[in-house]
């Protein structure tokens, strides 16, 4: 190639074709580093949520794990009061709402995913007074709020499962959950042979009343989490209670946590195997993704649909195949499901194009939206996964413009906007993932993805919690000093820099969000698609540069490349390894 002229796109000339750059706001007027004022709606963030139908089929959706995102009254655990705080930074970030994780009554066993309340706050986070302001707070904002409910379990102190062991075998009370006698002749061995996701067996035998040993109940997850019966007519009223209490509070709609498992197959048969299912797993088993689970999603769609303005439910679905995945957005169901099969792919332009494909082929067969997610609070952060360090680095920016490019709705889970890598080295007397806890070796926990975030300062727990006074309940590594949300902010060349660029292009690219894509050939290891009108994503996931035909303006890189022109004068591009480039066309290119 001759002429060749090295771009970043990242620093202060970066080219801007599409949109001149907005004016750089002061952090300090984005996260008032004392945590303790939560942020007043400004007349500039009093835009109502955004009006336009089908919201959804587009939104940029932000992940807030609350324990860890930030702790508004320095218990040193994240709340909602930390959440409202940080409003105006999420907002300048650019993404279009927020899911927080449970917040409801819990022993924590499961880090909230073990619900002892439905309609109230745990005062660990706050109360249902602090919720009634976020979500005011965070529609001012123009920000909607996603809320967990979690149908498949309960706490074991839920007082449901009080009642349920205080009963009779037989007894109503017993029957909101899956109670069976056990095999042998005693009754000593579990009814079946299913497996807790977190390992070991899905059923614990209880003590009945008069001290002797009883019947065994199911737990897909840790025995502090039992199964509702969801064939049971009472559970299902109470659930439709529960998303009307909420609903009626304002949220814009619900992650609903385990979404295939709620119906198990009729007479609870034997898998046969062992080693049945991990974390987001996609085997056929007898306990997930039976159809019948469908119905109880048709009928949640219905109480959806008599809200105004467009509230949602997504789907926590591990389904085996993207089809399956895709019955569980039909037009009378949910509105979006995770796309896990995304996640899960390899950092490999083959794979990532058919699974693509298959994820919009699929979609579009039923009208939904393809949803895009690279990290959340239950996988090893995809920095950490695509390689760590450098490398990790560069192909987490080159797969944020990837996922940011396709059409459909993304995930983006607190703290990949700021390249955090997955922490390995936490004190062990410090972890609480049953995960770990349950599992074979103890090496599969979550809590390495689950740190508190960063925001400003030079030393852990970078006031994460207000003035410094607590540590995090998990420490942050010293060297996140340089990854904080202060550190990054006006760095445009930073994460979090280039995180705020695709957003804000994404949001003014008429091209991008909802719609569709057209692969053009490209050699092996890079991806090449159109977004009309006028957009186009390159992508090398290989390990040597590649030259390609430049197909217009660049606007944004994830990494330096070359910009030339081929021996026939032709502009081309060399793109290197693990970058991706986005390009606007104007008619003339
Ligand atoms: C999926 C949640 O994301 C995970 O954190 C939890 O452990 C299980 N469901 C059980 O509720
Ligand atoms: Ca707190």
């Amino acid at each position: 190639m001759e002429d060749t002229q090295t771009m970043t796109l990242t620093g202060p000339d970066r080219v801007l074709a599409a949109a001149p750059a907005q004016p750089t706001q002061a952090l300090a007027d984005l996260a008032p580093p004392a945590g303790l004022s939560p942020a007043q709606p400004s007349a500039e963030l009093s835009a109502p949520a955004d009006e336009r139908a089908a919201w959804w089929r587009e939104a940029v959706i932000y992940q807030v794990y609350i324990r860890s995102f930030a702790d508004g009254n320095g218990d040193g655990i994240g709340d909602l009061l930390g959440i409202r705080t940080r409003l105006p930074y999420l907002r300048a970030l650019g993404v279009d709402a927020v899911w927080i994780t449970p917040f409801y009554p819990s022993p924590m066993a499961d880090g909230g995913y073990d619900v002892g309340d439905y309609c109230a706050v745990d005062p660990l986070f706050g109360t249902l007074g602090d919720f009634d302001a976020l979500v005011a707070e965070a529609h001012a904002a123009g920000l909607r709020v996603i809320v967990d409910v979690v149908p498949n379990h309960t706490s074991d102190r839920h007082q449901w499962f009080t009642e349920a062991l205080a009963a009779e075998p037989g007894d109503a009370a017993r029957g909101r959950y899956i109670f069976r006698p056990g095999k042998g002749e005693h009754g000593e061995l579990p009814p079946n042979d299913w497996e807790s996701v977190f390992g070991g067996p899905a059923w614990t035998r209880i003590v009945e009343r008069d001290g002797t040993a009883g019947e065994w109940y199911l737990h897909l997850f840790d025995p502090a989490q039992p199964d509702l019966n969801w064939h049971n007519p009472w559970v299902r009223e109470q659930f439709e209670q529960v998303l009307e209490f909420w609903l009626d509070r304002g949220v814009d709609g619900f992650r609903v946590d385990v979404a295939h498992g709620m119906i198990k197959q009729h007479g609870l048969p034997d898998v046969g195997y062992s080693g049945q299912i991990t974390m987001l797993g996609n085997a056929v088993l007898p306990y997930f993704d039976q159809d019948e689970v469908h119905q109880i999603h048709r009928s949640w769609r219905r109480i959806l649909d008599t809200y105004p303005g467009e509230r949602i439910a997504v789907a926590e679905a591990w389904a085996p195949s993207l089809e399956r995945l895709a019955a569980y957005v039909r037009p009378d169901e949910l509105h979006q499901a995770f796309n896990f099969h995304y996640l899960g792919t390899p950092w490999e332009a083959q794979p990532l194009r058919t699974v693509i494909d298959q994820s919009l082929g699929t979609a579009r067969l039923v009208g939904a939206p393809s949803t895009w997610v690279l990290s959340n609070h239950d996988v090893q952060r995809h920095v950490t996964r695509y390689g760590g360090g450098e490398t990790g680095q560069r192909r987490a920016r080159a797969a944020a413009l990837l996922m940011l490019a396709l059409p459909g709705s993304a995930y983006v889970y607190q703290g990949e906007e700021l390249g955090l890598e997955e922490v390995f080295d936490l004190p062990a007397e410090l972890l609480q993932d049953p995960q770990r806890f349950r599992s074979a070796d103890g090496s599969s926990g979550r809590d390495g993805c689950r740190v508190p975030l960063p925001w400003n300062g030079a030393v852990p727990p970078f006031n994460f919690t207000p003035l410094g006074i607590a540590d995090g309940w998990l420490p942050a590594p010293a060297h996140w000093a340089a990854r904080t949300v202060e550190a990054q902010w006006q760095d445009p060349d930073s994460m979090l820099g280039l995180y705020r660029e695709a957003l804000r292009l994404r949001r003014e690219h008429p091209a991008l969000g909802d719609g569709a894509l057209e692969w053009s050939p490209s050699p092996a290891g890079t991806l090449v698609f159109t977004r009309e009108p006028g957009f186009v994503c390159t992508v090398n996931t290989g390990s040597e540069p590649v030259a390609l035909p430049a197909p217009g303006t660049p606007v944004l890189a994830s990494g330096p490349f070359e910009l030339g022109a081929d021996a026939a004068g032709q502009a081309s591009v060399v793109l290197p390894p693990d970058t991706a480039v986005w390009w606007v066309r104007s008619a003339s290119d």
